[in-house]
């Protein structure tokens, strides 16, 4: 089969349709993913034109190549909209330290955690950050994701925070049909530079980092970890506000290890997300419903730290907050690389709906990133960022906890294995 060019972008695709197709388009509103089982697909140009059931496809179509889908799931390309893959070294030592029975703050308290993979981060090589990089990223895209986020806050200074998110914006340069979208988070630790002086680090990345990144392209969203180890409210405000005066989108890592009002902070400036949230109390559901904040969940944590107290899944239901799932892929508190097996976590850990855990990694995770105008669900205008899997049913994604054959991705018309598309260019 074909292998397309290496600077092939996800949504470059020629004009077919797709036939014989169970689709599951994810609109919003829809009951059951908006399954359409006979369904139909018309691609032109790489965009979505038309979605339904075959035998209403318009005569118009009749012409136009056509791709048998031979009765598989399709779906929305995934993707994972919270990571942190760009890291230097390894943190198993700390997870030994935690079977002993260490808590993750303490860890972090006495100089591990967040602050050993910066020191590992620093002094990597660009050539190796990008090579582990664009690696983790090929097991992501070999399993159906298009989109991936990677965030920085692993070098916590201007030098290599700007040295992250060149990786960052390296992987997709690197890796074929992956879409990357880079988020500074600069405000992740208070570096050991700036130990007991948070504020004035909190300046220097209002004045100094975002500024520099901006002007170097190389940043589309900011983040900041606002917890009882690392930032207070009156911080994270800052630096959002920071954000958004620069034009960028923000989100907060909040409610992860204690219950502090990031959530409702998130809502109220206008954050697209607040993630983790497993210590998310009933006030701040209200805020998020009513600032349609998206709630990403990020199991692989959950399940990493052994927390005991799961995030409010079903006020969140409830009140009707968009959920998203991602792997929150990091060296400490998610070394998970594997989007599906954080579906399958959300589900088993969480009790999202299998529907739910496909919605929160396409047209949930699209929202977390600004991304739902492009890509996300299976709708006319869409991207045609689109996956066949060797299954039947919504709820097989989620079901099997590890072992998935890799699905069959559009590709300028065909359909190519993601395991091919993984080995491109991989050393
Ligand atoms: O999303 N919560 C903060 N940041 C990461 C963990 C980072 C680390 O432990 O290296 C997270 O879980
Ligand atoms: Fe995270």
């Amino acid at each position: 089969m074909m292998i397309p060019s290496a600077d092939l972008l996800p949504g470059e695709s020629h004009s077919v349709v797709i036939d014989r197709a169970r689709l599951a388009t994810l609109v919003e509103g829809a009951v059951g993913g908006g399954l359409i089982l006979d369904g139909a697909l018309a691609v032109r140009d790489g965009c979505i034109e038309w979605v339904g059931h075959q035998k209403d496809l318009p005569g118009s179509y009749l012409g136009w190549r056509r791709l048998s889908a031979e009765g598989r799931l399709v779906t929305p390309a995934l993707i994972d909209c919270h990571t942190h893959l760009v890291f230097g070294g390894s943190r198993a030592h700390e997870f030994e330290l935690r079977l002993q029975g260490s808590s993750y703050e303490e860890i972090a308290r006495s100089g591990g955690g967040i602050l050993a993979t910066v020191g590992a981060t620093r002094s990597a090589s660009r050539e190796q950050l990008i090579h582990d990089a664009a690696r983790r990223a090929r097991h992501l895209l070999r399993e159906g994701v298009a989109t991936v986020e990677i965030k920085s806050g692993y070098g916590l200074d201007l030098a290599t925070e700007l040295e992250m998110l060149r990786a960052a914006r390296a992987v997709q340069r690197e890796v074929a049909g992956l879409r990357v979208r880079t988020t500074l988070l600069a405000a992740h630790a208070v570096p050991p530079e700036f130990a007991g002086r948070a504020d004035a680090y909190i300046s220097q990345i209002c004045e100094e980092i975002l500024p520099a990144a901006v002007a170097e392209d190389l940043v589309d969203q900011v983040d900041v970890f606002c917890e009882t180890i690392a930032f207070d409210l009156s911080q994270a405000e800052r630096v959002l506000e920071a954000a958004h005066r620069a034009g960028l989108t923000t989100r907060i890592h909040a409610e992860q290890l204690s219950s502090s009002g990031a959530a409702a902070l998130a809502a109220r400036l206008g954050a697209l997300s607040a993630d983790h949230l497993e210590y998310l109390d009933a006030a701040g559901v209200h805020a998020m419903a009513g600032a349609g904040t998206v709630a990403v969940l990020l199991p692989g944590a959950f399940y990493t730290l052994r927390e005991d107290q799961a995030p409010p899944v079903e006020a969140l239901r409830r009140a009707g907050v968009e959920m998203a799932v991602a792997t929150d892929w990091n060296p400490g508190s998610s070394p998970l690389g594997s989007l599906l097996l954080a579906m399958n976590m959300a589900c088993t850990l969480l009790r999202l709906t299998p529907v739910e855990a496909l919605t929160g990694t396409t047209r949930g995770a699209a929202r977390a990133l600004g991304l739902e105008a492009q890509v996300g669900t299976l709708a006319p205008g869409k991207l045609a960022e689109v996956v066949a899997w060797p299954l039947q049913e919504i709820a097989e994604l989620s079901y099997r906890i590890a072992g998935h054959d890799p699905p069959d991705r559009l590709v300028h018309g065909a359909w190519v294995s993601c395991r091919d598309l993984a080995q491109r260019g991989s050393a």
